[in-house]
């Protein structure tokens, strides 16, 4: 055979760098390559094992014993003394939340503080998301032209996300947005040297903000919201909803609650936009917005990966993985494996098993705010489908924020003709 060098598997694997366009614009082309020849491979550049099939990706997500989420909000790459000299300054101390944290200690915490992701939970914020919804379309239904990311995709799940934690939204909504893209960046981007430093002061500044949310509320902790539940549920398990799991958590998930909905809901419109087809069926027949919604987080979700940690040595599919090893498993990729879901990056709203893709991970740490994200999905697409089902994507170039985990556009522009607008025509 020939040197390994020159091997353009090899050589694919030696240049894999997924802070780019094309990984964010469609992750799982992206790894192709590796999904269809070397499943499970080593980057250099990254220092990660990067595994790319479903099975596989499930099966890790089985285990958090031997594939620990420990390193799920790690910054990536070399480690910034600059950096870790001005969050210091800001007192950062940013840990274990739920979905870095290991067992046993996980479960105990997942346990205690699960109770309002329950559906009748759940139910009672329905009629605000619809609210919002309703409010927000308002605003832009005569303009003819919107970026539904600036006046729909962003606020909504933003202030969904507000009224589930309990904070009283007298948030500026600037600073916010700029808190949320700085903590994904720290997380899970590789800026540069100096982007860290400028991005360490955001992050500072937002691990503040959110010490002070919690403050304020532990002064009122009978109020609303999933955080007082959990400052209510700390006097009776102090050792497991600890005062670090209460900071950490009320930062990680200020972004969590949002950007992950925000980003799902604008991936979904624009591939519906895109299957014209698709579009005017859910436009016809309602009871197709749920499994279409289903089948948009298959095929075009919010995540591009998600991160493990191996306790032990180990094979993934036939790899030998040392103890310590960091794996990035692309879930965009398992979403596309045609082991899994036949004829795989075809759209169809009608699939039958498209609910088992893995964009809210699996197992033990899976997404305990699915229900409320598919809820606010169904209730944008279900809306602008009612309203504007005229509309259609608007020529324009799409931008990201350059990170592992995160994905979707930072701004979906579409048009109408207004004077078509059911609205004007139904009274
Ligand atoms: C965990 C995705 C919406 C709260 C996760 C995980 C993913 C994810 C991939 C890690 C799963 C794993 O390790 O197996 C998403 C997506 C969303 C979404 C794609 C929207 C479409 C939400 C919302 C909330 C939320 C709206 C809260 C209101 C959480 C929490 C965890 C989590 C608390 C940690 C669970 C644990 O480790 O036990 N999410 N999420 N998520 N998510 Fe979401």
């Amino acid at each position: 055979g020939r040197p390994a060098g020159t091997c353009p598997i090899h050589q694919q694997a030696a240049q894999f760098d997924p802070f780019q366009d094309a990984y964010m614009e469609n992750p799982s082309e992206f790894v192709r390559w590796a999904r269809e020849q070397k499943p499970v491979f080593y980057s250099p550049k990254l220092d990660y094992w990067v595994v790319t099939r479903y099975q596989a990706i499930k099966d890790i997500f089985r285990d958090p014993i031997t594939f620990s989420p420990s390193n799920v909000l790690e910054p990536v790459g070399e480690p910034s003394p600059e950096a870790a000299a001005i969050l210091k300054e800001y007192g950062y101390a940013m840990n274990r939340t739920l979905v870095n944290e290991d067992e046993p200690a996980h479960m105990a915490r997942r346990r205690a503080l699960m109770e309002p992701f329950t559906p009748e939970h759940l139910r009672k914020h329905e009629p605000t998301v619809r609210r919002l919804v309703t409010t927000a379309i308002d605003g832009f239904i005569d303009d003819g032209r919107v970026d539904l990311m600036q006046k729909l995709l962003w606020d909504v799940p933003f202030s969904v996300a507000l009224e589930f934690l309990g904070i009283e939204d007298d948030s500026d909504r600037e600073t916010m947005h700029r808190f949320s893209i700085a903590h994904t960046i720290n997380a899970f981007g590789r800026p540069t040297p100096e982007e860290r430093a400028n991005v360490a002061h955001t992050v500072g500044q937002f691990w503040q903000f959110s010490g002070e949310v919690l403050e304020k509320m532990k002064r009122t902790p009978d109020g609303p919201g999933w955080m007082r539940y959990s400052i209510r549920q700390q006097k009776d398990f102090p050792e497991v909803v600890t005062d670090s799991y209460l900071h950490s958590m009320m930062m990680a998930i200020i972004v969590a609650a949002h950007e992950s909905t925000s980003f799902a809901s604008a991936n979904a419109i624009k591939l519906l936009l895109e299957h014209p087809e698709s579009w005017a069926d859910i436009c016809k027949n309602p009871l197709l917005i749920s499994p279409a919604v289903e089948e948009c987080l298959r095929h075009n979700g919010s995540i591009g990966s998600w991160r493990r940690r191996a306790t032990r040595d180990v094979e993934i599919e036939g790899v030998a993985i040392p103890s310590g090893a960091r794996l990035l498993l692309v879930v965009s990729s398992a979403n596309h494996d045609p082991r899994q879901f036949g004829d795989p990056d075809f759209f169809d709203i009608r699939r039958d098993n498209t609910v088992e893709h893995l964009t809210f991970g699996f197992g033990a740490h899976q997404c305990l705010g699915k229900n409320i994200g598919r809820m606010e999905m169904q209730i944008i697409i279900g809306e602008l489908s009612r309203r504007l089902p005229h509309m259609r994507l608007a020529d324009q170039t799409y931008q990201y924020v350059h990170n592992l985990a995160f994905r979707g556009p930072r701004g979906l522009v579409v048009e109408w003709d207004p004077a078509q607008n059911p609205e004007r025509h139904d009274a």
